[in-house]
C-alpha cells in the first residue's frame, strides 16, 4: 500500500521538473530548519531509536542521508528532525561552482531510478563553513553525527587535486564528525582517477598529515564500477592510511538496464544499482576489516536488510527517499 507521501506529495513533486522539485523541497526544509515549531512538526516521522556506536560516535539509528541531497548544508536540523541517524552534506568543493548545464537530473519511474549529471554544483567550502558556523551559534546543531563530503573543483587539474581537497578539509573539518573523500562521482572529469592507488595514496597521506593526532574519521566513497583488482588495490591503500570507513557506492555508469529511449548521460542511482553495490559491499567485507556504509538502491526494509546481511554497518538513502519519502526510514527501522 502506498504511504501518504507516495499518494499526495510525490505526484505534486513529480509534476515538476526533477531539479525544480529538488529545490522546492530543499527550500521548505531550509525554512523548517529555522523554526523550532516547524521542526517539531517533522518529528512524528521519527521511529524508535536503534542506537549504534562507530568511529567513537553515537548514532541514534544506522540510516543516514546520502551526500548530494543537501549539498550546501542548508537543512541539517530538518533532516535530523525527520529521523535520519546521521547526515552527510556535500559534495563540497574548494571553489563555488555552478555545475553542468540544465537539465541534469532525470527521473526513470519505471526503473525506480534517477540519472544525474549535476557536476558538484555547490556554494564552495568557504561559504558552507560560514553557514555551518552560523548554525552552531544558532543552537540548532543536531544531536546526530554530521559528515562532510568533499570533492575536487572542476577547474582544478587532477595533478593539484590534493591541494584542492586539503583546502576544503581545513575549512570544514571542525564542523564534521567525519569527513568523506569523494573520489567516485562520474560527473567531474578525471575525478575517478583519484581511485588509482598512486593518486589515492598521495591524497590520503596528505590528509593524514593534516588531520594530525586529533584524528577526525576520514572515509572514502567509491564507485560501483570497479574491477576486483582495482578494489583490492584501493582497500590496501585505505588500510595502510588509517581510513575509518568506506562508503559503497556512488552512482554507476553502467546503464545496461536502461532502455535507450529513456537513457541520459550521467550517474545512475536507485533500484538498478542495488545488486551491484551490494556485491561490492560483500567484496569489501570479505577482504578488509574497514567498516562499510552501504548506499545504492535502498527502497524498503528488504533492500536495507540485504546491505546489512552483506556486512554493512550503516546505510544511506538518496533515490529511495525521493520515491518513498520520509516513511521509508520508519519502515526500515521497524524491521531492523
Ligand atoms: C541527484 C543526485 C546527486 C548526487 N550528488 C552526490 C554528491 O554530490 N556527492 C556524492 O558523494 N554522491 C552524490 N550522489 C550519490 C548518492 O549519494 C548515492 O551514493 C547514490 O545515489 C546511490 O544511492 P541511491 O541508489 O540510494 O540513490 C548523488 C545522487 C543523486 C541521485
Amino acid at each position: 500500500m502506498k504511504n501518504g507521501y507516495e499518494r499526495f506529495i510525490r505526484p505534486l513533486l513529480f509534476s515538476l521538473d526533477a531539479e525544480t522539485a529538488h529545490h522546492f523541497t530543499i527550500a521548505l526544509l531550509r525554512q523548517a530548519s529555522q523554526f523550532d515549531f516547524a521542526l517539531r512538526m517533522l518529528r512524528p516521522f521519527q521511529s524508535p531509536p536503534k542506537p549504534k556506536v562507530l568511529f567513537g560516535l553515537s548514532f541514534p539509528n544506522p540510516i543516514g542521508l546520502a551526500a548530494g541531497l543537501d549539498k550546501n548544508g542548508v537543512a541539517i536540523p530538518a533532516w535530523a528532525a525527520l529521523g535520519f541517524g546521521f547526515i552527510e552534506i556535500g559534495t563540497v568543493t574548494a571553489k563555488a561552482q555552478p555545475g553542468n548545464p540544465k537539465p541534469r537530473i532525470f527521473r526513470l519511474p519505471e526503473q525506480q531510478a534517477l540519472i544525474n549529471r549535476l557536476g558538484f554544483n555547490n556554494d564552495g567550502a568557504e561559504a558552507i563553513a560560514e553557514r555551518l558556523h552560523r548554525l552552531r551559534r544558532s543552537g540548532r546543531w543536531p544531536a546526530v553525527p554530521v559528515g562532510i563530503n568533499i570533492g575536487k573543483s572542476k577547474a582544478t587539474p587532477i595533478e593539484q587535486a590534493t591541494d584542492d581537497y586539503l583546502y576544503s578539509f581545513r575549512l570544514l573539518r571542525d564542523f564534521a564528525d567525519y569527513v568523506t573523500l569523494n573520489v567516485s562521482s562520474p560527473n567531474t572529469p578525471g575525478l575517478r582517477e583519484l581511485q588509482e592507488p598512486q593518486r589515492l595514496s598521495e591524497l590520503l597521506h596528505a590528509i593524514g598529515i593534516e588531520r594530525g593526532t586529533a584524528a577526525k574519521p576520514v572515509l572514502v566513497k567509491i564507485s560501483p564500477d570497479l574491477s576486483s583488482v582495482e578494489l583490492e588495490a584501493i582497500l590496501a591503500v585505505c588500510d595502510g592510511n588509517g581510513v575509518a570507513g568506506i562508503i559503497a557506492t556512488n552512482t554507476t555508469l553502467d546503464h545496461s538496464s536502461i532502455p535507450p529511449a529513456s537513457d541520459e548521460d550521467g550517474g545512475l542511482s536507485g533500484a538498478p544499482l542495488r545488486e551491484k553495490s551490494t556485491a561490492l559491499v560483500r567484496a569489501i567485507v570479505g577482504k578488509s576489516a574497514i567498516p562499510v556504509i552501504a548506499s545504492g538502491g535502498i527502497f524498503d526494509a528488504e533492500s536495507a536488510r540485504e546491505k546489512f546481511q552483506a556486512g554493512a554497518q550503516f546505510i544511506q538513502l538518496y533515490t529511495g527517499f525521493v520515491y518513498r519519502g520520509p516513511r521509508l526510514l520508519g519502515e526500515i527501522t521497524a524491521k531492523l
